[in-house]
């Protein structure tokens, strides 16, 4: 039986991530690949850090989708992303030695390059925002978007012409000249340019016309996950702006990062944690200073797989996951994290946000200065719940703090997970909440 049955002439599922990032995306995905034939990328580079644990298996994948691990599916890196030559050649190594046949892997020729400059590009902006940083992930992420909607990028296509491929990076630096020349380190051309086309030996058999290549599958009759990246409140127009990432987070980034039209769109599927966490700097009403906040980051492990950095967290905001469920129209909502808030005496969940007069808002009010989160609170559970499988195993207080979420939200639960493992997730068919 498959997880997330397919809808008739609508070959495509999305799953993303509902806050901000690290929600588990990459454990969701490999639980669900075996469901699908091609796992696919859309949007983010190596700003991605994605875990899978496997038995004695674990890996964090950047770039390559969260598929790897389950061997008859194809992975594809769409056009929507933006791709350091440099960290795929090093991931394709990492996860070689995991015994993933590289033959897999496909990326599209309307991916985008990061070169080393737009990492300097990154520290430097970074830099100069000073006390207003954004706490970027310093992968060139944010400028290589800047080159592609200035229309200077490079493009993995653009890897079959040696040439233009040096011709385009000599201009992009003379455009970005003026403000390079503040780096400590001054990136060097042609440097740049050799070992560009070095890496591109390597690369380019991978390189595909992105477009025909989902296109021919989906005639074929295949199905297709797309995986995404960061979360919805990072998109760079609807997340919490301009504490965002660069690239369009939610379901309409997979159409556009895919090429692919909305009707060939099934199941959405929104992954949040039990709790909340950001890593950078921006608005977090639902945020905890407190010991229950250090507390929480212990027992979650709450340190990013990619940077290091320690993540921020805090209480379950179901007024910023009903928000995101409307960007993305999901269809479903799978919770995962749950067994970190176990052995706590109460749980909360954001509920509203209240302003400084003491009104109660909503979405309206995130990001205003001065608001504070109303909290309702929900009794704690102290059995472990690592081992539940079916929902109906779950001690009465955390099914209905589940409950109470798929119902905040407005979105049925499709799926618990309740530990890093693949086997540690819990059905909860029929759907827990039917609005
Ligand atoms: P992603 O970026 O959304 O793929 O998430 P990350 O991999 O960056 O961070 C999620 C972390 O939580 C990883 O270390 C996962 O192994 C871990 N994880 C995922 N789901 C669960 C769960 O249900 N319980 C526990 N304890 N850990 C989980
Ligand atoms: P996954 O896919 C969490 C955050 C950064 C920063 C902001 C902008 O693992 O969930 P960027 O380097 O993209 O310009 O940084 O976005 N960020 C993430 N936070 N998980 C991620 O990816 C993230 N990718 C970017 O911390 O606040
Ligand atoms: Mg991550």
């Amino acid at each position: 039986m498959h997880l997330f049955p397919a809808h008739p002439g609508r070959p495509l599922d999305i799953v993303l991530g509902i806050q901000w990032g690290d929600e588990g995306k990459g454990r969701v995905v490999d639980l669900l690949a075996r469901d699908y034939d091609i796992v696919a990328r859309f949007g983010g580079g190596d700003n991605a850090g994605h875990s899978i644990e496997v038995g004695d298996t674990k890996i964090a994948l950047r770039i390559v989708p969260s598929g790897a691990l389950v061997p008859h599916t194809r992975l594809f890196i769409g056009g929507g992303t933006v791709v350091s030559l440099e960290a795929l050649a090093a991931e394709f190594d990492r996860v070689a030695s995991a015994g993933v046949d590289l033959d897999r892997i496909a990326i599209s020729d309307r991916a985008q390059i990061v070169f080393p400059y737009h990492v300097t590009l990154d520290r430097l902006g970074e830099k100069q925002r000073g006390s207003g940083a954004i706490g970027t992930t310093g992968r060139g992420i944010g400028p290589a978007y800047v080159d592609r909607v200035a229309r200077m990028g490079v493009t993995f296509g653009d890897l079959a012409r040696p040439e233009a491929v040096a011709q385009k990076i000599r201009a992009a630096l003379l455009a970005r000249a003026p403000v390079l020349a503040a780096a400590d380190e001054v990136p060097r051309e042609e440097e740049i340019i050799a070992r560009t086309l070095e890496l591109a030996g390597r690369i380019r058999p991978h390189v595909v016309d992105g477009v025909a290549y989902l296109h021919d599958a989906m005639r074929a009759g295949k199905r297709i996950l797309a995986e995404g990246a960061q979360g919805t409140m990072l998109d760079v127009t609807y997340g919490s702006y301009p504490y965002v990432t660069s690239s369009a987070t939610i379901a309409g980034g997979a159409c556009t990062g895919l090429g692919v039209g909305p009707r060939a769109v099934g199941n959405v599927i929104g992954i949040a944690k039990a709790y909340c966490t950001r890593v950078g700097a921006g608005p977090f009403p639902s945020e905890l200073h407190d010991e229950i906040g250090a507390r929480i980051q212990e027992l979650g492990h709450e340190f990013g797989v990619n940077t290091g950095r320690a993540r921020r967290c805090g209480w379950f905001d179901a007024v910023a996951t009903r928000y995101a469920a409307e960007l993305n129209g999901l269809s479903h909502l799978i919770l995962t994290k749950l067994d970190i808030l176990t052995g706590f005496e109460r749980v909360g969940v954001v509920t509203a946000y209240r302003r400084p007069d003491g009104s109660l808002a909503g979405m309206e009010a995130f990001g205003e200065a001065g608001i504070t989160p109303e909290v309702t609170w929900y009794p704690g559970w102290s059995e472990s719940i690592r081992e539940v499988r079916e929902i109906s195993e779950l001690p009465g207080n955390a099914r209905h703090y589940i409950e109470e979420i798929s119902r905040l939200v407005g979105v049925p639960l499709g799926l618990l997970s309740v530990g890093p493992e693949r086997s540690a997730f819990a059905t909860p068919f029929p759907a827990i909440y039917v609005p």
